[in-house]
């Protein structure tokens, strides 16, 4: 395979600049090669704080096993719910967690997991005819679903991270009646019905006030097998004139296309647009996972390396594609795109546990997938309204991984953990120049990916770039100019590896960690960054204007 870098940089003065004198750093600025100018007074939109959200199914281990492991469990819990991991993810402020599924919402039916849980229904799980779980023979309990953790668990789950509930509904295997059901379990004022009497013998008397509601998941495979036309109308079906808002400004998601089919974003708008009930759609949900050729979570080679990142790089054309489409019919834009999976899906070789099907290790590869994408957003923040990671735990690309009593934080945890500080924040245009990396293929044809990039955005006095350097090898010298304010202070976090299929193991679960912050000083010459090779990187800068 050949990698080299494309010395394509345009050489431009820095109308403003700063000098970090922390380490890593260059003073000289003819030294750089790279350029990265930040645009204060060029606003994208706020970055929804929904954008950093979470995805729990019922699949593998992510449930049983990842967030509940019951009451009586000697794994240490808050009512059922593993400890550890809910104080991990209250700590980097998920503003929303989708459940339960994925393609088992579609064969999921909310009451067999309400009230008490020792009468509850064990039922067979839509995943249960997988190869991988197929493989283990027996009753593994991946196969079937104890119901034990329902709407109410899931719920309370949600207060405790501080996050607001996403509700996948099923279309494929219930009727509407059924959905409105759930939202007035779910939202109807307390002791108004005998649903809202029942949520209240779960241990909550008062409504969730659940907004987000998925009509369906997948529509066009395991949700259904529909045609947009005839997904248009479950649409209509579910999310039209039946649903009682019960005072919560509900915000129903469109099942959105596989990947990059413009097709089915097209003819599901066109439709729902003729029947006049484009306007119940508030986002439409787009899924991408980026795989790489040899398909392997550690052992990957170079080529494995670019491969991944270039099909995570898929998310910006994705988006910006399927956006354009959209206009076509939502010419107000009332529409935002919801990705409600994303992440990078390795073969099933590295999982913790058997019977945690999809589970595999997290590398700083993935680490670079997580900035990447998550920057991709933070740069559409006029057009992406949220986003869930698929999975949260145990799961393809997790943020934890737990099997009993273990547990560990993956280096994409910390990636949602330096990249927190945007939520909420203005984004602002970021352009980068860099020399480009090319390399050739799996399939030997030649690629290439821009050779830095990344996001930037303000809250009140504070500026935070976020970074990746992609390149395995070569680090980066970046001259950094910030138009539009002036800098007064900043500091650096840089997560990278001393071997990048290095990884956390429940042995040595600080493997792979973030450097602690580093306080740069800040001069009168010209920033230049050293982003090492192979790296994600937040610069958080006091700025004034
Ligand atoms: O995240 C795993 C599966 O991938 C989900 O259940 C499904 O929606 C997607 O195909």
């Amino acid at each position: 395979m050949t990698i080299f870098t494309r010395r394509d940089f345009v050489t431009s003065a820095v109308a403003a600049g700063f000098a970090l004198a922390g380490r890593p750093r260059l003073t000289d600025s003819r030294l750089a090669d790279s350029r990265l100018d930040v645009l204060v007074n060029e606003p994208i939109g706020t970055i929804a704080p929904e954008i950093y959200g979470h995805f729990v199914e019922h699949l593998g281990g992510v449930v049983y096993d990842g967030v509940w492991v019951g009451e009586k469990s000697r794994v240490p819990n808050l009512g059922g719910i593993r400890r550890a991991l809910v104080e991990a993810l209250r700590a980097i402020h998920p503003a929303v967690v989708r459940w339960p599924g994925g393609c088992f919402a579609d064969s999921y039916d909310w009451r067999d997991g309400i009230g008490p849980r020792e009468r509850r229904p064990r039922r067979t799980n839509f995943w249960i005819d997988d190869p991988h779980l197929q493989a283990l023979g027996g009753n593994v309990a991946a196969k079937y679903d104890p119901n034990e953790f329902g709407t109410n668990e899931f719920t309370r789950f949600c207060r405790l991270v501080g996050a607001e509930p996403y509700l996948a509904v099923n279309v494929r295997t219930l009727p509407a009646r059924s959905f409105m059901e759930w939202v007035e379990y779910c939202n109807s004022p307390a002791a108004s019905t005998t649903l809202a009497e029942q949520r209240a013998a779960g241990g909550d008397r008062e409504p969730f006030g659940v907004r987000y509601w998925g009509i369906g998941n997948e529509s066009w495979g395991c949700g259904g097998n529909f045609t947009p036309e005839e997904y248009a109308a479950e649409f209509r079906r579910f999310g039209t004139w039946a649903v009682p808002a019960y005072g919560v400004k509900l915000a129903f998601v469109g099942s959105g296309p596989n990947g990059g089919d413009l097709e089915w974003t097209r003819r599901a708008f066109r439709e729902l647009a003729e029947r006049r009930s484009l306007d119940r759609l508030w986002g439409w949900a787009l899924h991408h996972y980026c795989s790489a050729s040899n398909g392997e979570a550690v052992a990957f080679d170079d080529t494995a390396w670019y491969d991944l990142l270039g099909s995570a790089n898929r998310m910006e054309s994705l988006i910006t594609s399927h956006w354009q489409v959209m206009g076509e019919s939502d010419r107000e834009r009332r529409v935002k795109l919801v990705v409600d999976e994303w992440g990078a899906w390795h073969k099933m070789t590295t999982n913790v546990d058997p019977t945690h099907l999809f589970g595999q290790q997290s590398t700083i590869r993935d680490a670079l997938v997580a900035g990447l994408t998550l920057d991709t957003f933070n740069r559409h923040a006029d057009k992406v309204a949220m986003a869930n990671i698929a999975q949260l735990v145990n799961c393809i690309q997790s943020l934890f991984l737990t099997h009993e009593d273990q547990f560990l934080l993956t280096p994409t945890y910390h990636v949602f953990a330096m990249y927190a500080a945007h939520q909420g924040a203005r984004a602002v245009r970021l352009v980068a120049s860099a020399p480009a990396v090319s390399w050739t293929n799996g399939q030997q044809q030649e690629r290439s990916l821009w050779g830095l990039n990344g996001s930037a955005s303000v809250k009140g006095d504070v500026l935070t770039l976020t970074v990746t350097n992609p390149h395995l090898t070569e680090p980066r010298e970046a001259e950094i100019a910030v138009r539009g304010a002036t800098v007064r202070s900043a500091t650096a976090t840089t997560l990278a590896a001393r071997d990048v299929h290095d990884h956390n193991t429940f042995e040595a679960p600080r493997t792979v960690v973030p450097t602690a912050a580093q306080a740069v000083a800040v001069g009168s010459a010209p920033l230049v960054y050293h982003f090492p090779a192979a790296s994600v990187t937040k610069l958080e800068i006091a700025v004034g204007s």
